[in-house]
């Protein structure tokens, strides 16, 4: 069974994620307004793979006999400067569940919860994946600059992304 301090931070990280979830479906909606379908696309699967993380966690909480809450949200952004804006915006957010996700696995090896440090580990391997998808994709917008034709070069391929994340089924096939 998991320790009080252990679900409850737990729980804020449900939150967290759904949180996360919402940032990235305001940014899919910003794109879309812009005339960036692919843009918007790959938001969009971001915000799917944001929901499996929060479900994760939350049926974790409940596997170990806690209790998984249901939080109220607050309201993410809904304007940017620009798609670069945007994904520096979204790779600075990343660095921040990064922090979280290393404090939480600092907790649950302070408690010797091992099944927390397994789950834990899948998210740290995670994060890996999401700094690097954004800084990617900031260090393509900054190549592209203010050119137009490149912008949505990088929309089309973009767009390929399937949707919930081609990256999240293969994480978590290898994590079964
Ligand atoms: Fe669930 Fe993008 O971290």
């Amino acid at each position: 069974m998991l320790s009080q301090s252990l679900q409850d931070a737990l729980n804020e990280q449900v939150k967290n994620e759904f949180y996360s979830a919402h940032v990235y479906l305001s940014m899919s909606s910003w794109f879309d307004d812009k005339a960036l379908p692919g843009f918007a696309k790959w938001m969009r699967a971001q915000y799917q793979e944001e929901l499996a993380h929060g479900l994760r966690i939350f049926d974790f909480i409940n596997d170990r006999d806690g209790r998984a809450v249901v939080h109220g949200f607050d309201t993410p952004p809904a304007e940017w400067k620009s798609p670069l804006d945007v994904f520096e915006n979204s790779y600075h957010h990343e660095q921040k569940v990064t922090a979280m996700i290393n404090n939480l696995y600092a907790l649950a090896v302070k408690e010797n919860d091992y099944p927390t440090i397994v789950l834990l580990q899948w998210f740290i391997s995670e994060q890996v994946e999401e700094e690097k998808n954004a800084k990617l994709i900031v260090d393509q917008l900054k190549m592209a600059g203010d050119n137009g034709s490149a912008i949505l070069l990088l929309d089309r391929e973009l767009g390929a992304r399937k949707a919930g994340g081609e990256n999240e089924t293969k994480s978590l096939d290898s994590a079964a």
